[in-house]
């Protein structure tokens, strides 16, 4: 039975779905195929579907196929028992018997196989898993398909998914606020409750289950009181809730837990991790768990880092406490994600024997191999913090022996808050692609997060989300795509950047060629573009602290020290070389240790990243480093306009809402942009006085 209040809460969300309909459907709009011929030839498969195989998530695929098919070709498939001459068929290894031939030793637990049958009469397309899982992800890339108006005629497709864990971090906390969130309150939480708005929690699911995403953490890494109490009966109740939206679309639920859950909320006066009691409590914390959600996932952890507890606190290093709360979940096959963000925040940048960017490698490194093997270490994509552009962790690779995962961070802090368009999949894919030499050439970061390189029992891809209860989820509209884009990338790092920025558009925004020439390339720049304008030649930050918006040249939070980036009036940026500087560079295996080591082979725009410079450093583009800022300062500037130019002709072209929203974003970042141009400019020309060489006006 539904409760009063969650009738209602579906109710408002109905309303409020309808009155946004293009912008709250995102990538799942289904619309209306106008071209009868093609809308002729789906509909021969589309008029009748058989399911083969009872589960929710069997029940999830059927009603999303339902909802695509009416919504695409205005027919409602009839629901068989068993095929019929042509149609729809979804089913299960079990279920399948000798309908079908498919290679079942090929697929993975979350695998799928698409073909189109045609003999005689018979006309059909069986979408065929190992396990439901992949009949779910075999229907969304059907419908993908369709939405992209491919031909069906002969498909013959088989596909697994290259990273076994595909995850989202919500940074929601049960006040309703989001940490880092740019796209309104929590779908989850408010007042310090959990919300009735499970339908809304439906779609969410939906939505990522259809990019493949298999495993979603619900609340903030930083674990407030009231979130230590998730753990608690009370609120276990309805985490188990949630749970069960998320198990129907093959989303495994886990929560971050509060390290020092044993004194919060247990009655004890320590978390020494070596501690019989602490062990204790643990163990049967789990098991209470468990009794409530028999599939939970585990526990994400930041612990010491940025004020949170943690082992070090009793003298213990990360794999004691890691292995502490793995040894509870062992039993029930849940696993630790344990963050490998831990560095001293109020670190004196003057003081250059300590680096922030070394952080990461110095704590975990020496305990490769001490991690028991249901504990994966969560890594941000760079040892600082989600920057526009800064080198790639060193500890990627270096742990031969330890089950790694990537964290990326889809929610735009450091890259415009979903106020300025940065569609971050080209970034990803750099940095997936970018060769650790951890066994040699070949040796690239997606591989050692697939678990291929080093073998690893656990891995994959995690990113903190983007999404909040706006109604279009994202804040910008187009930072829908890299929400998508993050899915994509996790299910397979190999895909295009341009290949899935294509599929994004015409799911989104239909199959307008001027639409997707022009969307594709305003996406595709953004990056660039954003990079132009705010923080130069990978130094990073230049925020304002604490929020992290807006440009603030010395503008680093922890920082009362002096300025991070070391700017004077001879030069800038952060010397990490081995010879002179923190000596970070030597964490990268050889090949890369040696490239950014010189200054000779560093790449330009990772320079300041690794390198103090003088301005007038000439740089491989073959202007000098002021140059270089004042340049792409004006050039971001310029690129940002067109956006909105780039935009404007799409007019008509798009439905209103979405054509409004995204216009009246574009022009906010356009302005925005001089703002940063100025600022950066002009801080610069007063600390170096060096004049631009074209005479353009650099200061206020
Ligand atoms: C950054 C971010 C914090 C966040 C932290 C983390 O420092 O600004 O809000 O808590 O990263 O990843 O834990």
């Amino acid at each position: 039975m539904k409760s009063a209040f969650e009738n209602i809460s579906r109710y408002i969300t109905d309303l409020y779905k309808a009155k946004h309909k293009e912008s709250y459907a995102a990538w799942l709009q289904y619309t209306k195929i106008d071209d009868q011929a093609i809308a002729d030839k789906y509909a021969q498969w589309c008029r009748n579907l058989t399911v083969l195989g009872d589960s929710a998530v069997m029940e999830s695929a059927k009603k999303e196929l339902i909802q695509g098919i009416s919504s695409m070709l205005g027919i409602l498939p009839d629901s068989c028992s068993e095929p019929q001459q042509s149609g729809l068929v979804l089913a299960v290894k079990d279920s399948i018997g000798d309908l079908i031939d498919v290679d079942f030793n090929y697929l993975h637990d979350d695998g799928y196989s698409i073909k189109t049958v045609t003999s005689g009469q018979n006309n059909t397309i069986f979408i065929v898993g190992k396990k439901d899982k992949g009949v779910l992800y075999g229907t969304f890339h059907l419908l993908r398909l369709m939405q992209n108006r491919k031909n069906l005629k002969q498909l013959d497709i088989i596909e697994n998914p290259k990273n076994q864990l595909r995850m989202l971090n919500q940074w929601d906390n049960m006040d309703g606020s989001i940490e880092r969130g740019y796209a309104g309150n929590s779908i989850f939480y408010k007042d310090n409750q959990f919300t009735q708005e499970h339908n809304r929690i439906e779609d969410y699911a939906r939505l990522i289950a259809s990019v493949g995403i298999n495993g979603i953490a619900i609340n903030n890494v930083n674990v407030h009181q009231e979130e230590t109490n998730l753990i608690t009966s009370t609120l276990l109740l309805k985490v188990a809730e949630v749970a069960g939206i998320f198990r129907a679309y093959g989303i495994t639920t886990f929560l971050s837990v509060n390290y020092a859950s044993t004194i919060q909320i247990g009655n004890l006066t320590t978390a020494d991790p070596l501690n019989s009691e602490v062990q204790e409590w643990w163990k049967e914390k789990a098991e209470e768990i468990y009794s409530y959600i028999p599939d939970f996932g585990g526990f994400l952890v930041k612990a010491d880092s940025e004020h949170r507890p943690g082992p070090f606190t009793y003298g213990r290093n990360h794999a004691d406490g890691a292995n502490m709360l793995a040894e509870a979940l062992q039993p029930f096959n849940g696993i630790v994600l344990w963050r490998c963000f831990v560095y001293n925040c109020l670190q004196d940048w003057r003081d250059r024997s300590t680096d922030r960017a070394r952080a990461a490698y110095d704590h975990f490194k020496p305990l490769d191999g001490q991690f028991h093997s249901n504990v994966i270490l969560q890594i941000k994509n760079g040892p600082m913090d989600f920057q526009v552009r800064e080198g790639v962790s060193p500890l990627f690779g270096a742990m031969e022996k330890t089950n790694q995962m990537l964290e990326f961070q889809v929610t735009q802090e450091y890259t415009g808050q979903q106020r300025h368009l940065c569609y971050l999949v080209p970034q990803w894919k750099e940095i997936l692609d970018f060769d650790t030499y951890a066994k040699g050439k070949g040796s690239e970061v997606k591989k050692v997060v697939d678990g291929s390189l080093f073998q690893n029992r656990y891995c994959g891809i995690t990113a903190v989300s983007n999404i909040g209860n706006d109604y279009n989820w994202t804040g910008h509209t187009l930072a829908q795509a890299n929400l998508y884009g993050f899915g994509r990338l996790t299910w397979n790092p190999d895909l295009s950047a341009e290949s899935i920025t294509d599929e994004w558009i015409g799911q989104t925004f239909g199959d307008d060629q001027s639409v997707k020439e022009l969307v594709s390339k305003m996406l595709l720049k953004s990056w660039s573009i954003y990079e132009k304008y705010t923080s130069p030649l990978g130094v990073g930050w230049m925020v304002n602290p604490h929020h992290h918006y807006g440009p603030n040249v010395d503008g680093y939070e922890y920082d009362v020290w002096g300025t991070y980036h070391f700017a004077d009036w001879e030069g800038i940026g952060v010397d990490r070389t081995v010879k002179t500087g923190t000596g970070y560079t030597s964490q990268y295996f050889k090949e890369n240790a040696d490239m950014y080591e010189s200054l000779e082979t560093c790449p330009d725009e990772l320079l300041l990243f690794f390198h103090h410079v003088p301005y007038t450093h000439k740089l491989k583009s073959g202007v000098t480093v002021i140059q270089h800022i004042y340049n792409t300062h004006f050039e971001g500037v310029d690129e940002a306009e067109d956006l909105v130019e780039t935009w404007l002709q799409l007019k008509d072209r798009i439905d209103q809402e979405r054509f409004d929203d995204i216009l009246n974003k574009l022009q906010e970042q356009a302005n925005h942009s001089k703002e940063w141009r100025d600022i950066i400019n002009t801080y610069f020309y007063r600390k170096s006085g060096i004049k631009d060489e074209l005479n353009r006006k650099i200061y206020l």
